[in-house]
């Protein structure tokens, strides 16, 4: 546990920082699976261009399934996020996705990642969602956190990122309900 860490939903005002965790943590992450140039070349402004205008739609989308959720350290600092919303690939037959899970290297392992994915598993289940699918690189060997948590293999996805073949591995949970009422309340977030 991190003492005195927050789990909330973003704001408009965290992009910057959710560019800074998404840039750092992909570059950490992904050079063994992804170009490494391109890595090098992430670029904090666009991205947080681009998490200023998905925290508006999630925000501003009414009973939709969509959210951005971040974690901070006890001073407020943003050091995690992840972000949700419908499945983006029908012919997998899960109501809800989550498209991201990113902890900052240095801290990981203090139980954040599971309070986010937890968090967003329970706002989805207040919109009726209780099926969800994770989609991880099968060359991210992190993704067998996901098995940890419940998720079980799905099936694999071959597409392409930034011009290069990848394949992923999709995690479901079949019963969002259930699995809310195994874990934790403190998972859930603080409305
Ligand atoms: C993978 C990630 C989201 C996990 O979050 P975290 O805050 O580090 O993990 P937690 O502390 O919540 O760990 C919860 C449990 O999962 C296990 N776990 C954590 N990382 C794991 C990994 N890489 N592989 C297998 N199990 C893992 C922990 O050991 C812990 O198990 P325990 O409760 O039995 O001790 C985080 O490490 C991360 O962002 N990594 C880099 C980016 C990434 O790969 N994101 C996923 C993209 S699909």
């Amino acid at each position: 546990m991190l003492e005195g860490a927050n789990i909330r939903y973003a704001r408009p005002s965290d992009a910057t920082s959710i560019g800074e965790v998404y840039a750092e943590t992909w570059q950490d992450t992904y050079p063994a699976a992804l170009p490494i140039n391109k890595l090098a070349r992430l670029s904090k402004d666009a991205l947080a261009r681009q998490w200023f205008v998905r925290i508006k739609s999630a925000q501003g989308a009414y009973r939709t399934s969509d959210a951005v959720i971040v974690a901070t350290t006890a001073q407020g600092r943003i050091v995690a996020f992840g972000d949700c919303g419908v499945n983006r690939r029908p012919q997998y037959r899960f109501a809800s996705e989550v498209y991201t899970l990113y902890v900052l290297p240095d801290y990981q392992q203090f139980g954040l990642g599971t309070r986010i994915l937890g968090a967003l598993f329970d706002h989805l289940r207040n919109y009726k969602k209780n099926t969800v699918v994770v989609w991880a690189l099968i060359d991210n060997p992190n993704r067998h956190f996901y098995s940890g948590l419940g998720g079980e293999i799905i099936g694999e996805y071959k597409t392409t990122h930034w011009g290069s073949a990848v394949t992923e591995v999709g995690y479901g949970w079949h019963n969002l309900k259930e699995w809310l009422s195994e874990n934790d309340e403190a998972l859930r977030i603080k409305r």
